[in-house]
């Protein structure tokens, strides 16, 4: 059995699909425990006794984060070293996600595993402790830090830009961030290759991977790209991608710092398992027609 946490988010509720061909699979969801409470965890662990957890659950409210530490903290480094620790414990697999917000953004080139860390907000905190518990509790784990992440379903950027451009005239949206937007199904795909060769046993495939798409641009840009394929589909808006107007991360005050350059690089996972990640533009065609025909049906 492949358990997969948070399966009503984003990453999780792609993954029920694409994990499928690879045995049974059990999505939790809010309505099987809370998995910010540890005894909630244990009686789930023991009920399914997964040969693989792939854990897609996590605090996700980057802003509210900030208020709400212990919140954070409780889902994004505790929930993760007790996955760990059962794994380790009962030979399961892991495979875990993290972010490019374990960085500190800056510089203007695409980060490698290896890069030192600093995290600027509580989320990039809570969600790096997450990550170095898996990697202490020397169990069997693939950690994928990914960005920018987007769907046809859920909360995400993509979605906010096309009820925006139905709403209003004109968008300013910031122009000084930079990285890399990555579909939910891209992520659950990659993820689904990698289980395969562990399945297998390939036991090289291990510790930190970057996984985004290929290329880079910023907010702004995407919003213009989202705006403008959308209109290409016949997707009726009250705006077209020219009344996007770049600002600045000053002009468009937080309550968590973002990093301005978010940049991954992504040669360690295509390597690993053989692949050729689609540039974003490419995927966020096949992301938007996935809205549209979703949208007409
Ligand atoms: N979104 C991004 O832009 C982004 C960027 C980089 C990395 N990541 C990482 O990618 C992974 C997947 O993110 P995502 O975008 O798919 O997140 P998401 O859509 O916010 O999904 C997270 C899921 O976790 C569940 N969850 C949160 N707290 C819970 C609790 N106490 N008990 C049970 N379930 C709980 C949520 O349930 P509810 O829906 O009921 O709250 C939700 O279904 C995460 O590790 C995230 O840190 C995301």
């Amino acid at each position: 059995m492949i358990l997969v946490t948070g399966s009503d988010g984003q990453v999780g509720y792609a993954l029920l699909k694409t994990l499928a061909p690879l045995g049974p699979v059990k999505g939790l969801t809010r309505e099987d425990g809370d998995l910010s409470n540890a005894e909630d965890v244990a009686g789930l662990l023991e009920k399914f006794r997964p040969r693989c957890i792939v854990n897609a659950a996590a605090y996700t409210s980057v802003d509210q984060a900030e208020s709400n530490p212990d919140a954070a903290h409780a889902m994004n480094a505790k929930l993760p070293a007790q996955l760990a620790a059962w794994a380790r414990a009962n030979g399961a697999l892991l495979i875990h996600y993290s972010t490019d917000y374990v960085y500190d953004g800056s510089g203007d080139q695409p980060w490698a595993e290896n890069a030192l860390t600093g995290p600027l907000s509580v989320y990039g905190k809570t969600k790096l402790a997450g990550d170095q518990a898996v990697l202490d509790a020397g169990v069997d784990a693939i950690i994928f830090r990914t960005s920018w992440v987007y769907g046809a379903r859920g909360h995400n950027f993509m979605l906010t830009m096309l009820r925006l451009a139905r709403e209003r005239d004109q968008l300013s949206v910031v122009s000084d961030q930079w990285g890399t937007p990555t579909p939910a199904w891209l992520i659950a795909e990659v993820t689904a290759v990698a289980l395969r060769d562990k399945l297998r046993g390939a036991k090289a495939l291990d510790g930190v991977y970057h996984l985004t798409c290929r290329g880079e641009t910023t907010w702004c840009d995407f919003s213009k790209a989202i705006i403008g394929g959308a209109c290409d589909f016949g997707v009726p808006l009250s705006m077209s991608s020219d009344k996007v107007s770049p600002i600045p991360t000053a002009d468009y005050p937080a309550p968590a710092p973002r990093p301005l350059n978010s940049r991954l690089s992504v040669r360690r996972v295509e390597q690993a398992l053989g692949l050729e990640l689609p540039d974003w533009r490419d995927a966020l065609q096949l992301t938007l027609r996935d809205w549209v025909e979703f949208r007409n049906n």
